[in-house]
């Protein structure tokens, strides 16, 4: 293949997509959005091969089908394997994955060092150097989110003492390390630096709260873009650098909007909570809750004229979204007015409950966003909460202190009853207690969510 057909393809690989980025923003294009994406993937993929076999010197195409063989069985393994609930992981352990190529990119990069003098040599060192701190923030970042994702360490934030003061001491050495390694090209700034990137994409995620975590899943999605977009830069290869400054402003975006919606501000989550002042206190006691069985919730429903549903990530778990919505028929069969309120970081990923509710087939306009739906809670008479948490948790509008101050939530406690499906007393991701499961309208129906509903309908 010759240069300038590389050259072409990679650029219509990049315009696909740019394609697959636009498809993916709309319900009706995703599955277009999804295709121009594989195609440009595989496109790309085609062309850098053949490039790299014509014009590399030794075993260059056996090394490639061999590392291909191995990471793609791997991937599809894992791919096959994942539950739906275990995708926030999965994506995060794959940002590592880049941010590690990133870093042996740069690495690869400095000690092959290209015959270059002057500015070209300094451009050189920038490039490898920003292209290593962002591998590296990036690699050990994911591994602590995909660690606090999976549940193998808790989601509570890392309370440092003087931790801002730490993140920005890392940044200036960095900036420091950065100006002697352009002027040495030596070792010690490098491997210092990479250290001390290491701690900070470690420190940076492990000091952010479990509600948060939606927000670092798509801003080490952007850092992953921009370790990425290094890379090109270093091997000179124009795709990536496209390709990996799609994925990083998109990502960055994307956490923007999040941040919005949850009443964050972006500049303190990617600061790692700068500002944030939390109380990691054990909690007050608020009593017992008042527990219900199946018939009386039965029997409630059939008194109620409006239900609202408001799933969590319970739901999900217990993949109990099929008798929700015969439920549902069930009840607008009665005249019973239904909708579901849907909250932006319900369940483990964005849109998660949208999809379930669509794959059990609830008509998408009883599906209502958390804002469309709030005015209506203190007129409805009964809330199902299935599996939801820290989405409807009042300490998030109560508690100044709580992990999940100041993030909008369901305020399903304004409603006439709430029922709230779920196993135990155990909290929600963010760890804190939830006090609407002590309220005087509240009723707690334990046991898995599918089975509990399904003896709902049985009694209905
Ligand atoms: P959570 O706060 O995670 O609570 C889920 C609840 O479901 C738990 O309290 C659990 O209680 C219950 N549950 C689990 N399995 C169940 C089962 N089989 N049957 C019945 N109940 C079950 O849920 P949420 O309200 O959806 O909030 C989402 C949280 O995840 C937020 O903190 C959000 O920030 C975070 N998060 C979201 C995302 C995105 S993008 N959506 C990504 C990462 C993190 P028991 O164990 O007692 O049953």
């Amino acid at each position: 293949m010759s240069e300038a057909l590389v050259q072409a393809s990679y650029i219509i690989a990049a315009l696909l997509f740019i394609f697959s980025l636009a498809g993916l923003s709309r319900h009706e294009t995703s599955r277009a959005g999804n295709t121009f994406g594989v195609v440009g993937m595989a496109l790309a993929l085609v062309a850098t091969i053949a490039y790299a076999v014509r014009f590399s010197h030794g075993p260059g195409f056996a090394l490639i089908v061999a590392a291909m063989l191995v990471g793609g069985s791997i991937g599809v393994n894992r791919a096959i394997k994942v539950e739906m609930t275990g995708m926030p992981q999965l994506v995060a352990m794959l940002h590592s994955f880049v941010g590690l190529a990133a870093v042996l990119v740069g690495y690869n990069a400095w000690l092959e060092s290209p015959a270059l003098t002057g500015a070209d040599a300094r451009i050189h060192s920038v490039e490898v150097f920003l292209g290593v701190f962002i591998g590296a923030v990036t690699l050990t970042g994911s591994i602590i989110a995909y660690l606090k994702l999976s549940g193998r360490i808790p989601s509570k934030p890392l309370m440092l003492p003087g931790r801002h003061w730490m993140n920005l001491a890392a940044l200036v050495v960095s900036a420091g390390l950065l100006g002697w390694f352009v002027a040495s090209d030596g070792a010690a700034p490098i491997v210092l630096m990479t250290v001390i990137a290491l701690v900070f994409g470690w420190h940076l995620v492990a000091s952010i709260g479990g509600g948060d975590m939606p927000v670092v899943v798509s801003m080490l999605n952007s850092y992953s873009g921009w370790a990425a977009a290094a890379a090109g830069f270093t091997l000179g290869n124009d795709l990536l650098i496209v390709t990996g400054a799609l994925v990083g402003s998109s990502g960055a975006y994307l956490s923007y909007v999040m941040c919005t919606a949850m009443n964050r501000s972006f500049v303190s989550v990617i600061a790692g909570g700068f500002g944030q002042e939390i109380s990691l206190s054990a909690g007050e006691d608020y009593g017992d809750p008042r527990e219900t069985n199946a018939a009386d919730v039965a029997d409630l429903l059939r008194e109620a004229s409006s239900v609202v549903i408001t799933p969590g990530y319970g739901m999900a778990v217990a993949q109990a979204q099929y008798p929700v919505a015969d439920l549902t028929s069930r009840l607008r069969e009665r005249g019973i007015t239904v909708r579901f309120g849907i909250h932006p970081v319900a369940g483990r990923l964005p849109g998660h409950m949208n999809v379930l509710l669509a794959e059990a087939k609830v008509p998408y306009d009883i599906v209502l966003e958390m804002d469309e739906i709030n005015d209506d809670l203190p007129t409805t008479d009964v809330v199902l909460v299935i599996g939801a948490n820290d989405t409807v948790n009042p300490s998030a509008e109560d508690d100044p202190g709580s992990p999940i101050a100041g993030m909008p939530v369901l305020e399903v406690w304004k409603a006439k009853d709430v029922i709230v499906f779920k196993r135990s007393m155990a909290a929600g991701y963010a760890g804190v207690q939830n006090p609407l499961f002590f309220k005087d309208n509240t009723q707690m129906l334990f046991g898995d969510a599918k089975d509990r509903v399904l003896d709902i309908v049985k009694a209905l």
